[in-house]
């Protein structure tokens, strides 16, 4: 993985479900780097010519991309560009929206998450979503948030106690928290908030968990601790970030993929992408020259 000072310094050179155990993702095995981001490394998600539009805007122009198991994708590119529309499209959230259509297909493990059999509410269950801002239940204490998910898809939970004891530790928030369970979620600081979503999202055991610039709303310190979570996580489940901070794209993720006018330019090892990326495009946005 890139730190994020080689990155500063190829900058300044002006170059161009089971979920669990915590982990560091330095150390683990990386994915060969391709275009793709596929070889060496198993396809969780394959997605294949994805258009979406709002009304008659097309917004997302055709992106084929392959997403690794178990490892981190970042999506990068300008304000505008479609990262949010099209990640919500990997979860079939975008046709909530009205006069919001999708075409194209998203393969998870294989099946077509827009075939006609595909039933919703079961894929956003194995495909999760954290937002921007953290959204907690205001009325609702931070126990019954973390169950929240489950009790609304209709699962029934044999030992509700030990599911939230182990997805708070995995969303690292037990500590500070267990002994304030009943306490509502809206009291927590934001960066707490933020791990309550995840540890939300966490209880319905996704395979993949989308996070749309988690950290835009927090402080530099609780940056860093989504950070370290997302490197536990990472572990266990395939994540896929939207993130505005190249640095932190840097320092989490395995694979980048650079979005532009609803296109996708460049996609590949995080490390190649900054370091050599083969389209000006990129190379302009990651050196600062747009955005
Ligand atoms: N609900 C909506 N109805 C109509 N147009 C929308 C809607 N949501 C987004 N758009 C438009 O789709 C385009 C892409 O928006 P999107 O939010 O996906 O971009 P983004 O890359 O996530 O931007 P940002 O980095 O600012 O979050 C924009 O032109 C936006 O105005
Ligand atoms: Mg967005």
């Amino acid at each position: 993985m890139i730190t994020a000072k080689r990155m500063f310094q190829f900058r300044s050179a002006g170059g161009g479900a089971e979920i669990f155990n915590g982990g560091q993702l330095e150390g683990m095995e990386r994915a060969a780097g391709t275009q793709e981001g596929e070889e060496g490394g198993e396809g969780k998600m394959r997605i294949e010519g994805l258009q979406a539009w709002y009304g008659k805007a097309e917004i997302i122009k055709g992106i084929s991309l392959s997403v690794v198991k178990k490892k981190v994708t970042a999506i990068i590119g300008p304000s505008g560009c479609g990262k949010s529309t099209f990640i919500r499209c990997l979860n079939r959230m975008h046709e909530v929206v009205p006069k919001a259509y999708v075409a194209g297909k998203v393969f998870l493990d294989g099946v077509d998450i827009y075939d006609k059999k595909a039933d919703p509410v079961r894929i956003r269950s194995r495909v999760g979503m954290v937002f921007q801002r953290p959204n907690p239940f205001p009325t609702m204490s931070i126990r019954e948030n973390v169950l929240a998910g489950l009790r609304l898809n209709g699962t029934k939970v044999s030992r509700p106690n030990e599911l939230v004891e182990q997805v708070l530790e995995q969303a690292a928030l037990w500590g500070e928290v267990k002994d304030i369970l009943n306490r509502s979620g809206a009291s927590l600081s934001g960066g707490q908030q933020q791990r309550l979503c995840i540890a939300r999202a966490l209880a319905l055991k996704p395979e993949i968990l989308l996070m749309d610039e988690p950290c835009s709303a927090l402080d530099p310190i609780a940056t860093s601790r989504i950070e370290e979570l997302i490197h536990s996580i990472g572990k266990i489940c395939t994540i896929i970030i939207v993130t505005h901070n190249m640095q932190q794209a840097a320092r989490v993720s395995h694979h980048t993929a650079f979005f532009y006018m609803g296109e996708l330019v460049e996609h590949n090892d995080t490390d190649i992408l900054f370091t050599k990326p083969s389209n000006q495009r990129t190379e302009d946005y990651i050196t600062g020259r747009f955005g």
